[in-house]
């Protein structure tokens, strides 16, 4: 399957590249820049060379005629992002992963987007396609280090049962990650905002936390 991975230049996009490619998945990081994406896909191929990476780069247009979609840009420019892209969308299983938070301080707070998450103004922006939310929670700068070992519980959400079926596979793809089907669409906003928690307690503590559901069946 080919993964295209929108404003996949940044850390979150980049540290779930790397992560989906080992588990041989071939991703198009997008970009607005498109020599910007291929540079930063080349970059992590060379980063990690045993692994025979299958990522390159493209503009965000090229990067949305993939398979399956990632958000992986600003959660306010998000649906700027996907709306020009709409029509090609169509029936495709989009992933978002952006959370709307704004820093104060040592701390991260949550801020309520129109709909009440961003996962649900993509959804709104792009009626025909399957949204989905996902891979909220976990530290960039892990997921991009192939040799730090990563345990996680991945929520995922939507209001497509295909979406969320197709979302938990990808989770499951990557070693030390279980994709949990966690509701419909509307768990979203909860899901976004409790973001706002786990890196505020990674600034406090110096830490970088990942979730992990106690009693969900034995853990990764
Ligand atoms: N960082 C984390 O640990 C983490 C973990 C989980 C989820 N997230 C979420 O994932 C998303 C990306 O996080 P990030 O830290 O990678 O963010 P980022 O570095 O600020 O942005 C990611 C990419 O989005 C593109 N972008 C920036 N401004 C844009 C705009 N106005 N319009 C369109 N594209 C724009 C840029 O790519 P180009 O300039 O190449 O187009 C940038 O490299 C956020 O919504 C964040 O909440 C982050």
């Amino acid at each position: 399957m080919r993964i295209g991975i929108l404003g996949g230049t940044g850390p979150a996009g980049r540290g779930l590249a790397v992560r989906l490619a080992r588990a041989g998945e071939e991703i198009l990081i997008g970009s607005r820049d498109a020599e910007r994406a291929d540079a930063v896909a080349s970059g992590l191929v060379e980063a990690w060379p045993g692994h025979h990476l299958s990522v390159s780069g493209a503009a965000n247009e090229a990067a949305a005629e993939c398979d399956l979609i990632v958000v992986a840009t600003p959660w306010d420019s998000a649906v700027a992002t996907l709306k020009p892209l709409a029509a090609g969308l169509e029936g495709k299983v989009v992933v978002s992963m952006a959370n709307a938070l704004v820093k104060e301080g040592r701390e991260f707070l949550a801020l309520l987007p129109s709909r009440g998450s961003v996962a649900a103004s993509i959804q709104a922006a792009l009626p025909l396609s399957l949204v989905s939310a996902s891979f909220h929670h976990l530290p960039a700068s892990d997921m991009e280090n192939l040799d730090a070992p990563i345990t996680a519980d991945v929520l995922v959400c939507s209001d497509h049962f295909e979406a969320s079926k197709a979302t938990v596979a990808l989770v499951d793809s990557i070693e030390g990650l279980r994709g949990v089907d966690a509701g419909s669409l509307a768990q979203a906003a909860p899901i976004e905002a409790f973001t706002a928690v786990l890196v505020t307690v990674n600034i406090r503590h110096k830490v970088h936390t990942a979730l992990q559901l106690a009693g969900y069946g034995d853990p990764r």
